[in-house]
């Protein structure tokens, strides 16, 4: 199947050479070709350019995109896709004056998530996560992370990743699975925090493990949750079962665990809402990626991730949605964008290479995703007919996206 967009308004993301990541000054800069073609054939990008150099050659469908644009989907690298239920009950609460902190300890938070989890069997799970992925496609969601975490239990763990699995085998967008058993202390464990960790390390891992189950491991190094020895543990449990870091870190407190991260190697630190120098001088020269989620900043109404001391200190920064039933119960990564410009103060150019090819190397998916680049997956967004690019963050909580195509083909 081959497919010609021709009179691009602008084609966004343009990289001829293939890049790792975008840090510092050079995020400032979306390379872009106006008035351009687009070639794709089956799911692959084969050709690009200006209208000028249009190829001739037959085609099985040309869409012309007269005022539209053209940009890579969304890689949104940070998700709890997976869960059962909501807990809008909790939202209110803290409308009503609770914090997240609060709600937590009389029950709340993910624990409360973890009980209706495991009080779901696995196809009403898979239906109500396979309902979300679809949505998220439609906004423009070209490839995925989904973490585990709501079980708590090596029963509901397993589920978890069973689910994520099957919606990895069930759709076209690229999903990748992350084993996050340490997202909280069940109740059955309420006073032996490292009975806890033993299952996870010593039942749950070599399980996930042999079954291919999961290529990250995460924790939440949080105060109340996990300490830094924990996510030492972890990590380097994880790492003998073939499992990379990428991990929550710094969402309300700072204990260190950024530098912990690094020297595990982790592919990304995730919220950064609290951050000190240290954290950015230990981030520098490494291959991590600091990962910001504007939409739980938003939502619980805490600190966003400084992103303009992260970009001017030369780092690279990525952008996801942290959807999750508790701190952001949105997938929508248009809003994120939005907001990572209106609240952070990224520019509409960093915003966006934030959410594409940082989002891709935060999965390991930089080669193949992320930008407009002949061999990568033909993963894009057309957008409607708008004025220019800083259009899509300034016109903020609607949607400019016409189409969505994975792998070549409309999202389904
Ligand atoms: O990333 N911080 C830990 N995990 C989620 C929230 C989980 C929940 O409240 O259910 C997050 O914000
Ligand atoms: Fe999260």
């Amino acid at each position: 199947m081959k497919l010609l967009f021709k009179n691009i308004k602008e084609l966004l993301q343009v990289r001829s050479e293939p890049i790792t990541w975008v840090a510092g000054e050079a995020m400032k800069t979306l390379p872009s070709i106006q008035n351009a073609f687009l070639c794709i054939e089956d799911d692959l990008i084969t050709d690009f350019g200006k209208m000028a150099d249009c190829p001739q050659k037959s085609f099985d469908e040309i869409i012309d995109a007269t005022g539209k644009m053209i940009l890579p989907a969304w890689c949104d690298s940070h998700t709890h896709l997976v869960f059962a239920g909501n807990r809008e009950g909790e939202f209110v609460d803290r409308i009503k004056g609770l914090s997240y902190e609060e709600i937590a300890n009389k029950g709340g938070g993910i624990l409360n998530s973890a009980q209706k989890l495991n009080q779901t069997s696995e196809e009403s799970l898979f239906e109500q996560s396979a309902k979300r992925l679809e949505e998220v496609m439609q906004l423009g969601t070209g490839a995925i992370e989904i973490k585990s975490g709501y079980g708590l239990t090596l029963e509901g763990e397993l589920k978890m990743l069973r689910v994520i699995k099957k919606l990895k085998e069930s759709y076209p967008i690229e999903v990748k699975a992350t084993f996050l058993g340490a997202h909280a202390i069940p109740a059955t464990y309420k006073d032996d925090k490292s009975g806890y960790l033993k299952m996870l390390i010593e039942e749950a891992m070599p399980r996930i493990a042999q079954e291919k189950l999961a290529e990250y491991v995460d924790i939440f190094c949080e105060k109340g949750y996990f300490s830094i020895e924990d996510t030492e543990l972890i990590l380097a449990a994880g790492k003998q079962h073939g499992l990379i870091p990428k991990i929550h870190v710094n969402q309300f407190t700072v204990m260190g665990g950024v530098a912990t991260a690094i020297k595990h190697q982790a592919l990304s630190v995730d919220h950064l809402k609290e951050l000190e120098d240290a954290d950015i001088e230990a981030l520098k020269g490494s291959s991590t990626m600091p990962v910001a989620l504007p939409s739980c900043s938003f939502f619980l109404g805490i600190p966003y991730t400084p992103a303009r001391r992260l970009i001017e200190a030369g780092l690279p920064l990525a952008l996801a949605t942290d959807y999750n039933p508790g701190s952001a119960p949105s997938g929508n990564m248009n809003f994120v964008v939005a907001t990572a410009c209106i609240k952070m103060k990224m520019t509409p150019e960093e915003a966006i290479n934030a959410a594409t090819l940082n989002g891709a190397y935060a999965m390991g998916l930089e080669k193949e995703l992320g930008s407009i680049t002949i061999g990568k997956k033909a993963n894009l967004i057309l957008t409607k007919a708008i004025s220019s690019y800083a259009f899509i963050p300034y016109s903020f909580g609607e949607n400019q996206i016409e189409k969505v195509y994975i792998k070549g083909k409309i999202a389904p």
